[in-house]
């Protein structure tokens, strides 16, 4: 049925999408929401970021059953690779987000690999 919400009309069968990419920019939620910052996401930063701010695996009844599983996948993969090999951007690569399924690199993500001493 047709709802008007936060004053926004949204007719009957409309589609409505939360965008993560959005979200997790947005200038009310985050400090410098464009900035690299990882720290935003130690431990001890954690508790500051609500529930439904961060949302790379979703959340509610469909929330990701892998997420976990992919977090540790994720670290061990990195943990290896960047402690064997250096990964440097070239003069070519130029980092453009897309929006496919999921935000991906247009065009890949070139980069020079060098084996660590
Ligand atoms: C970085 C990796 C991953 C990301 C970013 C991711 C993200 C997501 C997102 C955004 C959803 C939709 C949540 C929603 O509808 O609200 C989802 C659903 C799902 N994911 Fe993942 N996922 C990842 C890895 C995995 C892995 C490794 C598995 C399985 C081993 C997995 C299994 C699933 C399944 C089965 C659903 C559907 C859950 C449902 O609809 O009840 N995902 N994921």
């Amino acid at each position: 049925q047709p709802e008007t919400w936060n004053g926004l009309y949204i007719p009957r069968y409309a589609a409505v999408l939360v965008m993560p990419w959005v979200v997790h920019r947005h200038r009310k939620l985050w400090d410098r929401p464009d900035a690299f910052m990882p720290e935003r996401f130690h431990p001890e930063n954690r508790e500051r970021i609500d529930r439904f701010q961060y949302l790379p695996f979703g959340a509610g009844p469909r929330v990701c059953i892998g997420a976990s599983f992919a977090m540790q996948e994720a670290i061990i993969a990195l943990a290896i690779l960047l402690s064997r090999f250096r990964f440097d951007v070239t003069s070519q690569t130029r980092p453009w987000p897309v929006q496919k399924l999921t935000t991906q690199p247009q065009g890949g993500l070139p980069m020079q690999i060098s084996r660590r001493a």
